[in-house]
């Protein structure tokens, strides 16, 4: 590479990391490390994506798309840095330790090795061969021959390099394989970007010493491709109105012409004077507490028009009822740059569901801490076994999830 090109890659790679640390200010992020912050500005970012402009590379949040599948959906990508710290102080890599990244790219997995230093150990499993010849390549360009790069479909781990002291999942997992606990040293942690009845947490578990895994408290709102291989999940969406409207993540069947048409009647409006504040936090909080929960996505045109008016964000989750009826969080102003939220209420049952939801609305408002506890149990755990102060379980193939708010 020229000298200029070179210095260009490593001023913009400072100012991608400046970028970061003044941004975690302005959106009250947890704060990156220092010694996360020392291997950003270190690892030439860039390599791994020869395909991108440097801008591109040196993006905060932006993933930069490395695959497709044939109809255009990105497969893999590098993720945005900014997601990609963050995880990494969630695992909390120290010397010494052996780590397996499940989803390759190669940057994240130098990153990782500065970390553990010469006595620890990376291995990165990616199931698409092409991911993973890349991800070598760039990895012995950039002086990070030490990283084990292997193809396979990470649903079973990588049991031959195992135990790992941090797994860290960098693809949207539906559920927990059995594999990865097994694979994790006494004491061990995994992060992993979970679907938690439609909503996305990225969430740093410990392994306890019976073995079911317990959240640390900063889990967040992230956006990952989904699994390929054994652990594929198809979440069903179901279209209300073309690309405008749709629904995700429901548990039961809905009448979609009857609800198409509640959304275009008239709305009933619920203003609890509950404050705005953490929506992803309260997403969770909705949908573990709930009966009839989905997701509903708006396009930003039907939002401004009608028929749904103004809702708080997009995706929103909603409670259902009868009759194509539904509740759906919305926002309003209060002044001095602070928001309430409340409901909107549309069909002939509209007015339960939004009841229901202004409830939930007001406990929210009670909580004591807006993070939920998230323990992750082998499916086949009887109840009494789980904790009593459950607010949902979740169960999943190979996982009993419980929420709880201690
Ligand atoms: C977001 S990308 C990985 C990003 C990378 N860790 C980084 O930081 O740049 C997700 C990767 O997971 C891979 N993947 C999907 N399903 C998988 C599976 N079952 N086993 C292993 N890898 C899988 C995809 O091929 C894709 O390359």
């Amino acid at each position: 590479m020229p000298a200029t090109s070179t210095a260009n890659a490593d001023q913009a790679r400072q100012d991608m990391v400046d970028t970061l640390l003044r941004l975690q200010t302005e959106w009250n992020m947890t704060p990156i490390s220092a010694r996360v912050e020392e291997v950003l500005r270190k690892v030439p970012r860039h390599a791994f994506v020869p395909e991108a402009s440097l801008a591109e590379a040196y993006e905060t949040d932006y993933a930069v798309p490395i695959r497709r599948a044939e109809d255009g959906l990105i497969t893999s990508s590098m993720s945005a840095v900014r997601v990609q710290a963050m995880m990494l102080d969630q695992a909390g890599l120290e010397p010494g330790m052996r780590v397996l990244e499940i989803g390759s790219g190669g940057y994240n997995a130098a990153l990782a090795s500065e970390l553990v230093g010469p006595a620890g150990e990376v291995t990165t499993v990616d199931i698409d061969a092409d991911v993973t010849g890349r991800a070598r390549r760039y990895l012995d360009a950039t002086g990070y021959g030490n990283v084990r790069v292997v193809t396979r479909d990470a649903e079973f781990g990588v049991a031959e390099f195992a135990p790992y002291d941090r797994i860290i999942v960098t693809v949207r997992a539906w559920d927990l394989p059995p594999a990865w606990t097994a694979q994790l040293a006494g004491g061990g942690r995994l992060v992993a970007p979970m679907r938690l009845r439609g909503v996305s947490r990225t969430v740093a578990f410990d392994l306890a010493d019976d073995g079911h895994l317990v959240s640390r408290p900063d889990h967040h709102l992230t956006v990952f491709v989904p699994m390929q291989g054994a652990g594929a999940h198809e979440e069903r969406g179901i279209a209300v109105q073309g690309e405008d409207i749709a629904l995700y993540d429901v548990e039961e069947s809905v009448d979609v012409a009857a609800l198409r048409a509640a959304l275009h009647g008239p709305r009933a409006e619920f203003w609890p004077g509950v404050e705005f504040v953490y929506p992803d936090r309260m997403h969770l909080w909705t949908a573990a507490h709930a009966d009839r929960h989905a997701t509903l996505h708006i396009s930003g045109d039907v939002v401004e028009h009608g028929p749904a008016g103004r809702v708080a964000q997009r995706p929103t989750p909603v409670v259902l009822a009868d009759g194509g009826s539904v509740a759906v969080r919305a926002k309003r102003a209060t002044g001095g740059g602070r928001f309430e939220t409340g409901v909107f209420a549309y069909g002939p049952h509209g007015r339960e569901a939004a009841e229901h939801y202004v409830d939930i609305l007001r406990a929210w408002a009670k909580r004591k801490d807006t993070m939920a506890r998230i323990e992750v149990w082998p499916s086949g755990t009887p109840d009494a076994d789980l904790p009593e102060d459950r607010v949902r379980v979740l169960d999943k193939p190979h996982t009993r999830t419980v929420l709880s708010w201690p």
